[in-house]
């Protein structure tokens, strides 16, 4: 199974940049040019949140304009720039009762638990009783299936300024994850705009980068946030049963196929 992952598209109305510099309307159609061109072809895009900037009138407008060529089926979760009433008009799948968005992806041989990490109102992400309680039930009602979790924010510290804007909840999903009666193979994450790995409760996280700008990596302690043009792309997790799940980074950009000697 191939599954393809985007984030952080931070949409803004047409015509305009985010924060008046960085075109991402246009860093999105180069994505969705990149993901149909993509050989083989995904099963799946995940998009992981912050699909829109603000959220701003216009914005989930464009959001459909931009996505309308892709295509490969594609499913979402909210960040913390979204709103959940204009994802939920967007894409019909999204539960309508529930107050979040999680919901299950169940097309192919692994299981991907969609995560609603939005605590509205706040750059943070927060794991509140309610979804823990749906999570543990998720993960307890298919016993050894493999089970991959998407989510907005990531779960552990990363040395960055995005710490800040952490996951409040997450020690209590990282219990939930090691005694899991389903394998959870991975969780894939956004927010941090860079690629990111860590190893987490007993699986591994992987933060994909932005389809558009990146956070600079400074370490330093104390550093304050910083943007950097470092290439979009897309990740692509291929997951076989026996071998379990691996992440490539597909950069968006012009490199071509070149022949040795
Ligand atoms: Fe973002
Ligand atoms: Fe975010």
């Amino acid at each position: 199974m191939l599954i393809a992952q985007i984030t952080d598209l931070h949409v803004t109305p047409a015509g305009t940049r985010a924060f008046g510099r960085v075109d991402t309307n246009a860093h999105l159609a180069a994505a969705v040019a990149h993901l149909n061109a993509l050989d083989p072809r995904p099963d799946l895009v995940l998009i992981t949140g912050d699909l829109a900037n603000t959220p701003k009138p216009g914005e989930y407008e464009m959001l459909e304009e931009l996505l309308a060529p892709l295509t490969l089926p594609c499913r979402v979760l909210p960040g913390n720039h979204d709103d959940r009433s204009a994802l939920r008009r967007l894409f019909p799948y999204l539960p309508a009762e529930d107050p979040f968005l999680h919901h299950v992806v169940d097309e192919g041989p692994l299981r991907i638990l969609m995560l609603d990490s939005q605590k509205t109102g706040f750059p943070e992400g927060e794991l509140c009783a309610g979804r823990l309680a749906w999570i543990a039930d998720r993960l307890a009602e298919e016993p050894g299936r493999p089970t991959l979790i998407a989510m907005h924010h990531q779960p552990f510290p990363t040395g960055l300024a995005i710490d800040t804007m952490g996951c409040a909840g997450a020690a209590d999903l990282a219990d939930l994850v090691r005694r899991s009666p389903a394998p959870v193979v991975g969780i894939v994450c956004g927010h941090v705009h860079r690629p990111i790995t860590a190893g987490w409760a007993g699986t591994t996280v992987f933060c994909a980068p932005s389809t558009a700008h990146q956070f600079a990596l400074d370490l330093a302690p104390g550093a304050g946030f910083g943007w950097t043009t470092e290439p979009p792309a897309v990740a692509l997790h291929r997951w076989v049963p026996d071998s379990g799940l691996v992440t490539h980074l597909s950069l968006i950009g012009d490199y071509p196929r070149q022949r040795f000697g």
